[in-house]
């Protein structure tokens, strides 16, 4: 099933609460929460406090990207804000299996994030241990950058290691999803699409998260 997960890093902060509800009437089913500390990318966004207030406001699935070193030092803090799925970086930490349990036994949904650089192999032996995996399409740091056309090499070879293994398995991609190239990500065995730019920079919020949806399922055979 494709799913949408507009990215909160593109709304206008001044009025958080109503962009988010501009998505979540949008049917958008994911919304997407950017954590950066500055250190695992060179940009700083919002922590657990911000997450928590917008939580109790919104019903939609809450998927957290962190994109902080050394993560596990925060996994209880965004369990407590709401998290429903907490995604990490394979580049930012020791031992990523160890991470993915803690978020589990939290009883939340665990991904594991590969950046640009790094290769698809690195996720067969976690697979036992994620509910997602994402691609990620431009290095993370920043919205509003170029989908990065290479990655859906990584994209196919992910899915297909997820079909092999009987697991079920969601794939995102994030970073320069519009519905052109969410259909290209879509056809590489992409189900879960971030889109920042795309969604809170359309006059028609609806009409821009329903055609990424559309386009996309046009081409998802799963
Ligand atoms: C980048 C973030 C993305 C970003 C996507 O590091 O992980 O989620 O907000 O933004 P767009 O869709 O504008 O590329
Ligand atoms: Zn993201």
């Amino acid at each position: 099933m494709i799913k949408i997960s507009p990215s909160v890093l593109a709304c206008d902060f001044s009025k958080f609460g109503e962009e988010v509800k501009k998505v979540e009437e949008a049917g958008a089913e994911l919304l997407h929460l950017d954590v950066m500390d500055g250190m695992f990318v060179p940009n700083i966004s919002f922590g657990p406090d911000i997450i928590r207030s917008v939580r109790k406001q919104c019903k939609m699935i809450f998927d957290v990207h962190l994109m902080i070193e050394d993560p596990i030092r925060y996994i209880s803090a965004f369990v407590d804000a709401g998290a429903d799925i907490i995604t990490i970086h394979y580049e930012s930490c020791q031992n990523p299996k160890e991470v993915l349990k803690q978020i589990r036994a939290a009883g939340k949904k665990a991904a594991i994030s590969l950046k640009p650089a790094t290769p698809a192999s690195v996720v067969a032996s976690l697979l036992p241990y994620v509910d997602m995996v994402l691609i990620m399409t431009v290095e993370p740091g920043f919205g509003g950058q170029k989908f990065m056309m290479p990655m859906m090499e990584k994209v196919s070879a992910v899915r297909e290691m997820v079909r092999l293994s009987g697991y079920e398995i969601d794939i995102q991609v994030d970073g320069g999803i519009n519905a052109q190239t969410a259909k290209i990500a879509a056809a590489a065995g992409a189900n879960v699409l971030v889109a920042g730019s795309s969604v809170f920079g359309a006059e028609d919020t609806k009409k821009a998260v329903d055609g990424i949806r559309a386009a996309a399922q046009s081409v998802y055979s799963l």
